[in-house]
């Protein structure tokens, strides 16, 4: 199978990249950035574009064919600092993407989409924040209801630990956090179709289960 996957310059993309790379029933990965990739492989297609609101007609219909994406273009930066930016990465990014890609699907497709832990009730201020998220998702879900074969799930990690935080830290860190190779982990098993039924919204527990 031939996965599509954004963000691959990032600290979870990365990950997401090397694991879908070594999975053998992979094909071929087709990345869409905006910076070069300082990663080589014959299963590898870079695709460097400037603006992830616009897809040409020609990249849609090559990828047509994939079966899955990974979705990780976002991050905590100075995005997330400005919201209109952050409403320009978060949404129009991924609404754009799947809308104009939806219409020339032929077979089933998963739309794995990294999102963040929505705050508690408490967290007022927070939770408007993470509005755009929860439109994206609200989006994708609705996107979906007119295309069956598309499937989109909402990877929503709470904190993202490096492997540098070692085994106790992410022990520690468990009620909040999961281990980036273990999100890159659940990501591709999800996307490829190695897990039967997962969840729609996977939350902490759910990655840290798919990743075991
Ligand atoms: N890291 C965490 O602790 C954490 C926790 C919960 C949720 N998340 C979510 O997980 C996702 C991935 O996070 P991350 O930590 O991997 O972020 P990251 O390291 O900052 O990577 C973000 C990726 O998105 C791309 N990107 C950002 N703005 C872009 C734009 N305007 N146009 C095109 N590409 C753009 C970046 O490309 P460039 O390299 O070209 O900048 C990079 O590949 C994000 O949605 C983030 O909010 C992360």
């Amino acid at each position: 199978m031939r996965v599509v996957l954004t963000g691959a310059t990032g600290f979870v993309g990365s990950r997401v990249l090397r694991r879908l790379l070594a999975e053998a029933g992979v094909t071929g990965v087709t990345c869409l950035t905006r910076r070069p990739l300082d990663v080589r492989s014959d299963k590898l297609t870079v695709v460097q574009m400037d603006d992830f609101a616009h897809y040409e007609d020609a990249l849609l219909d090559r990828l047509a064919g994939h079966r899955a994406c990974v979705w990780t273009v976002g991050g905590s930066g100075s995005a997330a600092k400005d919201p209109v930016e952050y409403e320009r990465v978060t949404h129009t990014f991924t609404l754009a993407f799947a809308r104009a890609l939806v219409p020339r699907l032929t077979g089933e497709f998963t739309f794995c989409h990294v999102s963040a832990r929505r705050p508690g009730p408490g967290a007022a201020a927070r939770r408007a924040a993470r509005a755009p998220r929860d439109r994206t998702e609200r989006d994708l879900t609705a996107l979906a209801r007119g295309h069956e074969g598309f499937v989109p799930y909402a990877f929503r990690p709470g904190g993202v630990l490096s492997e540098r935080a070692g085994a106790a830290g992410r022990l520690l860190l468990a009620p909040f956090a999961v281990g980036a190779g273990e999100l890159a982990t659940a990501l591709v098993r999800v996307a490829c179709g190695d897990v039967p039924s997962p969840p729609l919204v996977l939350r902490n527990g759910d990655i840290r289960r798919l990743a075991r």
